[in-house]
């Protein structure tokens, strides 16, 4: 069974306190938190006094993505602010090595996300430092995109990966899931699903969380 984790980017921002009490009781396992600076990414979501926000409601670990330039700045940062995974770019990191070691200095699980155009053999050294790997099924910076196809071959060729190099690390997917693409994601190996219009513009949000952790 796949972890869930909304993403809150989805939400709706005047209702923010009832849309994580939503998923405090709902199936959900995490939290998925976008953090975008409109420099690595298009677009500009929501910062700190936001993410504050979030976590004083939140019941369950904060998964942060931060589709940020040089996110070393500000891992004290997140770590303060209650994240429990913490997620840079491969795009975006020059020392990718040094800022791993960093997040997990700071207690927090160390993940590594890569852009849809960047392969998965990339990680092949760093592997095994790597707690979770955030496979981009959609460009980053936007919220409702349609899912990349190309992500079922990416999440078996890093299942390999892992598997061939013995390490640990769990396969998170970003970006236009829903239950279309849900089982035969999680049959090429993932074990987190983020979705964040096809459960927060759902009819039955809760229901629509339980649907996704019976695949
Ligand atoms: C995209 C974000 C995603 C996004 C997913 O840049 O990283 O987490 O919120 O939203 P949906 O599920 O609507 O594609
Ligand atoms: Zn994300």
């Amino acid at each position: 069974m796949a972890k869930i984790a909304p993403s809150i980017l989805a939400a709706d921002f005047g209702n923010l306190e009832r849309d994580c009490k939503m998923v405090n009781a709902s199936e959900a396992d995490w939290f998925h938190i976008d953090i975008m600076d409109g420099v690595f990414v298009p677009n500009i979501s929501y910062g700190m006094p936001v993410l504050k926000a979030i976590q004083t409601v939140a019941q369950k670990p904060l998964d942060v993505h931060l589709m940020i330039v040089d996110p070393d700045r500000y891992i004290d940062t997140f770590a303060d602010l209650g994240a429990s995974v913490l997620t840079v770019h491969y795009e975006a990191c020059t020392h990718l090595h040094r800022t791993l070691q960093k997040i997990k200095s700071c207690g927090m699980l160390a993940g590594v996300a890569l852009n849809p155009h960047t392969p998965v053999d990339v990680l092949e050294a760093i592997i095994q430092e790597v707690d979770l790997v955030c496979l981009m099924s959609v460009n980053p910076g936007f919220g409702g995109q349609s899912f990349i196809e190309t992500t079922y071959e990416k999440t078996a060729a890093l299942k390999a990966l892992i598997s061939k190099k013995g390490a640990k690390t769990q396969i998170e997917i970003d970006g236009g899931v829903t239950n279309q693409n849900a089982a035969t994601l999680i049959q090429a190996g993932a074990d987190v699903l983020v979705a964040g219009s096809h459960v927060f513009k759902a009819e039955d949000p809760p229901a629509t969380i339980k649907t996704l952790k019976r695949f």
